[in-house]
């Protein structure tokens, strides 16, 4: 298999996505605040700031709770409708649903005073800052730079630059495995921190804030490759792009 073979069949359209997770398979994924978050969540949020903050992809992700919870005003994009109702349902948040305005999709939104949270049911690559009505200071993005696929992560790089101020923060949570194919072959796949180095620079500064290794217990969904190395590498990567 080739490397354009395995990004492609890497690659998920809105149903595939949907379809997970209508099967139920990234509900675990939701159920706790990440630690990287709580750990980080400093280099995001300052104390004298409105903290508008982007969560890219979020499906159910508890980090928009949390967020908002500190006082953040908080935005996610979401193809699966069934995660977006499923966050607010699952935290008992009170929300409402809107058509969006020449786009296809919806907004989900909390009717809570407290926690200002919408989140953008449509293709993430539609979402503007007109549509928002404002430029986000930082960016909590798990997992969604990582499931981009590979061809496509320039486009997000340069999507996500049209949402940001120009001096926003990005923490990015990479995860990163050893793939083989079934045939045993080893793949020369950039990682995902190569492909974002190469995605922001020369126009960022990129910073790496941790580096964990864990023992592996997801299932990998591609079908043609095997995870040859049960260890999951976390990388927390914060970036200035401009
Ligand atoms: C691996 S999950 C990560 C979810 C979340 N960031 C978390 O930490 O739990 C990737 C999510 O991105 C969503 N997604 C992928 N491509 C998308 C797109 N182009 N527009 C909107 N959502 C998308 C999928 O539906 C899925 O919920």
């Amino acid at each position: 298999m080739t490397v354009e073979e395995f990004q492609e069949q890497e690659e998920f359209t809105a149903d595939g996505w949907r379809d997970i997770w209508e099967k139920g398979q990234l509900d675990q994924s939701a159920e706790k605040v990440q630690a990287q978050l709580v750990q980080f969540h400093s280099l995001l949020l300052a104390p004298q700031r409105t903290n508008r903050i982007f969560v890219p992809m979020c499906g159910k992700a508890k980090d928009l709770l949390w967020l908002a919870g500190k006082g953040a005003t908080v935005v996610g994009t979401e193809f699966a409708a069934y995660a977006c109702e499923s966050f607010f349902k699952d935290n008992n948040v009170p929300f409402d649903v809107v058509d969006l305005d020449g786009v296809n999709g919806k907004a989900y939104f909390s009717t809570d005073d407290k926690l200002n949270i919408t989140i953008y049911q449509c293709d993430h690559y539609l979402l503007t800052s007109s549509m928002v009505g404002f430029t986000f200071d930082g960016v909590w993005d798990r997992g969604s730079f990582n499931s981009v696929p590979t061809k496509d992560r320039n486009k997000y790089v340069n999507h996500m630059k049209t949402l940001l101020t120009s001096t926003a923060t990005m923490l990015v949570v990479v995860v990163e495995y050893e793939i083989i194919s079934q045939s045993d072959e080893r793949h020369n796949i950039p990682s995902a921190e190569e492909c974002l180095l190469s995605a922001f620079a020369p126009s960022a500064n990129i910073e790496k804030i941790d580096r964990s290794i864990t023992e592996w217990q997801g299932v990998y969904r591609a079908t043609k490759a095997t995870i040859l190395n049960p260890l999951r590498l976390e990388l927390v990567l914060r970036g200035t792009p401009e």
